[in-house]
């Protein structure tokens, strides 16, 4: 008896270190993830669990979002989540409205509407698709002729080790290489019952999102931006399947020091319940208070439409999560408050035709992009 409870003492404390000391070993790493099965954080604070790909989709058929862990785990370790990374987040009341309403005068919902035509046209956007890849060679294409009159900014694929890539456009800071501003959408798409092959045309989840950024860029580059800090706009891959990509370049970036003041997300923008009030919906969690109070006042400024704080999105529900987690501000305005978004995504049936979406909604949300990268950059 005495043994046994010794040993159970021992097994406690071990236990105990094992809680305090969750690392889950490098060639456990290697082999599952060699095995194909992948590394899944369902929720704050607990452990990550090893999941086959195919519990993996049952999980993403059932609603339930997750950080896909497995190729930033190991990458994760180097600095314990949410440090005091980011710079303070207090951000100054908007004072650009003489400057900014002749650009955000330029944003059109024709070029929106062409580019999302040819989003739309890939018979998906799958991260492990070709046509998923070929959607984000178009985006690249698009960015860079954009952008090619200037030498101050990089237009790049942003690899990984699927087959999509995510896409980073750079513009440098005049008087400042750091702190950056980021503003982000994914470009990729699925359809839930069948990934690989099946038809996901993605118009508003996040074609919306990617489009408002694209012309957002335009307008910038029409008006002879230059900010004084650093501004990025990225499309990011595979975030339908964990947020791999935000995370990849989130982790990144972190691990190389690189200083960011704020990231927003624009993750659907083009649909609202008809019959609803018109809002722009600001997500509740995972973002920071200071910045999001910046942003109702960017949207009272310079949006026709209203904020209104919507119910908590939830653990992992978008990219700015993964910001979120490595401690940058960030804020993510939603096209609708949840219930009366969009209820077609993820399926074939996620087109401009469905009643509700809405091109006078989405342009709304381009504003706020530029005002956002504008205000805190200039
Ligand atoms: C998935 O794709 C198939 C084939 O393109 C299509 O028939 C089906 O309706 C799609 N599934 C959903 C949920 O839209
Ligand atoms: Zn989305």
């Amino acid at each position: 008896m005495k043994f046994q409870s010794t040993l159970n003492l021992i097994l406690a404390a071990l236990a105990l270190v094992a809680n305090a000391v969750p690392i889950i070993p490098h060639d456990e790493i290697v082999v599952k993830s060699s095995q194909g099965l992948r590394l899944l954080s369902l929720a704050e604070g607990v452990d990550p669990v090893w999941k086959t790909e195919d519990e993996k989709l049952e999980l993403m058929r059932a609603g339930i979002n997750f950080f896909d862990v497995t190729e930033v785990y190991e990458l994760e370790q180097k600095f314990p989540p949410k440090s005091d990374f980011a710079i303070a987040a207090t951000f100054p009341a908007p004072s650009h409205q003489a400057e900014l309403a002749p650009i955000l005068s330029l944003v059109s919902i024709a070029n929106m509407q062409s580019y999302l035509n040819t989003l739309t046209a890939f018979n998906n956007r799958y991260y492990k698709a070709t046509t998923g890849a070929q959607a984000s060679t178009w985006i690249l294409n698009t960015v860079k002729s954009i952008t090619s009159s200037r030498s101050d900014i990089t237009a790049s694929l942003y690899t990984h080790s699927w087959t999509q890539s995510s896409i980073i456009v750079k513009i440098a800071g005049t008087t400042a290489s750091s702190p950056v501003t980021i503003v982000g959408a994914h470009m990729d798409s699925i359809n839930l019952s069948n990934p690989t092959s099946g038809r996901a045309p993605g118009a508003d989840d996040d074609g919306t999102g990617t489009v408002n950024l694209i012309e957002g860029l335009r307008v910038l580059v029409a008006a002879g931006f230059k900010p004084s800090t650093p501004v990025e706009f990225h499309w990011y891959a595979a975030e339908e399947v964990g947020l791999l990509g935000s995370q990849a370049i989130a982790t990144a970036y972190r691990n190389s020091g690189v200083q960011v003041k704020a990231f927003m997300e624009l993750d659907m923008s083009g649909y609202f319940k008809p019959g609803t009030q018109e809002v722009m919906a600001l997500q509740a969690d995972y973002i920071d208070q200071g910045l999001n109070t910046f942003l109702k006042s960017l949207i009272t400024a310079y949006s026709r439409i209203p904020w209104a704080m919507d119910i908590p999105c939830g653990y992992a529900c978008s990219d700015h999560a993964s910001w979120y987690k490595v401690g940058v501000p960030t804020v993510f305005p939603y096209e609708a408050i949840t219930g009366n978004d969009n209820p077609n995504v993820h399926s074939a049936a996620d087109t401009t035709s469905v009643t509700g979406f809405s091109w006078a909604h989405s342009l709304e949300f381009a504003k706020i992009g530029v005002a956002f990268v504008y205000e805190l950059s200039v």
